[in-house]
């Protein structure tokens, strides 16, 4: 298999709207893969630290939705946007309720919910992170949300947007300020894998065995990563690798096979859609070759 993967082509180019992702090596390339009986399988720079970016939103969502409960959805839809991730256009018309918490606009209003409701929301939801992945090591990069702080143009255009059709309670320097430095958490794929098996377990971490959300929230997790974890790509996502999956433009993916395990990929050249081209392939070809998914 290893040989296969190595035909696999790696095209496209790394993320460069934030000027810290261009100083990645492009070539860079692990997979990680975690069942919930704790079995790991690895290849390549599955330990090296990456930018998790928007892979990060789950975690938001898994967090907002245990603060708000079902009055989160007064606020985000749960509608595939079939739209880029930093799209304005359906935001104007509807009325700035965001399609779904994956694009940013749908992260920007969990940020929001998470300065209302917590005292210290920057050091809160990384205890979290630690607490869902047991790994108390994982934490922010002050350089790559600095990075994007400087140059955020469109995320601060959705967020003065959203305030307007007032959706957005707080001030915007401040929630702004939270989003970018969730984007910017470092994690590896071992990490990532590990600390995304809750959502393979129904909500409990079977390493920790803590439990993160309830079994319905966790099923609803999964659901919404389906149909919008890929942006106007999760058809194709779905369709090639049939799993509920996440992306980020550091180039990580993250996937979910409920019932059986995790898996992070990393490969930071992006396609045009703003997906690790790479990362996708691999998880097509598992699948495939594997006959384990959702489908
Ligand atoms: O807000 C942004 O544009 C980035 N911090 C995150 C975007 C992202 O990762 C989209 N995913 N493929």
């Amino acid at each position: 298999m290893v040989v296969e993967l190595r035909h696999i082509k790696d095209i496209g180019h790394v993320a460069s709207y934030i000027p810290e992702l261009r100083n990645v090596d492009p070539k860079k390339f692990g997979i990680h893969l975690t069942t919930i009986d704790n079995q790991n399988y690895s290849l390549g720079d599955s330990n090296d630290k990456f930018s998790i970016q928007s892979i990060s939103k789950v975690l938001t969502l898994a967090l907002a939705f245990e603060l708000e409960d079902e009055f989160l959805w007064e606020r985000v839809g749960v509608e595939p946007s079939g739209t880029p991730f930093n799209s304005l256009v359906q935001l104007e018309y509807e009325k700035g309720i965001p399609r779904n918490p994956f694009i940013n606009a749908g992260a920007l209003v969990l940020c929001d919910i998470l300065v209302s409701r917590l005292q210290h929301p920057k050091q809160e939801f990384i205890e979290f992170t630690r607490k869902v992945s047991g790994n108390p090591t994982i934490d922010y990069c002050p350089r790559v949300a600095e990075s994007e702080k400087l140059t955020g143009y469109t995320n601060a255009a959705l967020i003065n947007l959203m305030k307007a059709f007032g959706n957005i309670h707080n001030d915007i320097e401040t929630v702004l300020d939270l989003y970018f430095h969730i984007c910017s958490i470092e994690m590896t794929c071992k990490e990532l894998a590990q600390g995304f098996l809750f959502l393979a377990a129904n909500g409990v971490h079977p390493l920790t065995h803590e439990r993160v959300v309830n079994v319905s929230k966790s099923k609803r997790i999964n659901a919404i990563m389906q149909l919008c974890g890929f942006y106007d790509e999760a058809g194709e996502f779905s369709f090639k690798v049939g799993l509920p999956g996440k992306s980020g433009v550091g180039g990580g993916i993250i996937a979910i096979y409920p019932g059986h395990y995790s898996i992070a990929v990393w490969s930071p050249k992006l396609n045009s859609k703003g997906n690790s081209y790479k990362g996708m392939k691999i998880l097509e070809f598992l699948t495939t070759r594997t006959k384990l998914s959702i489908f």
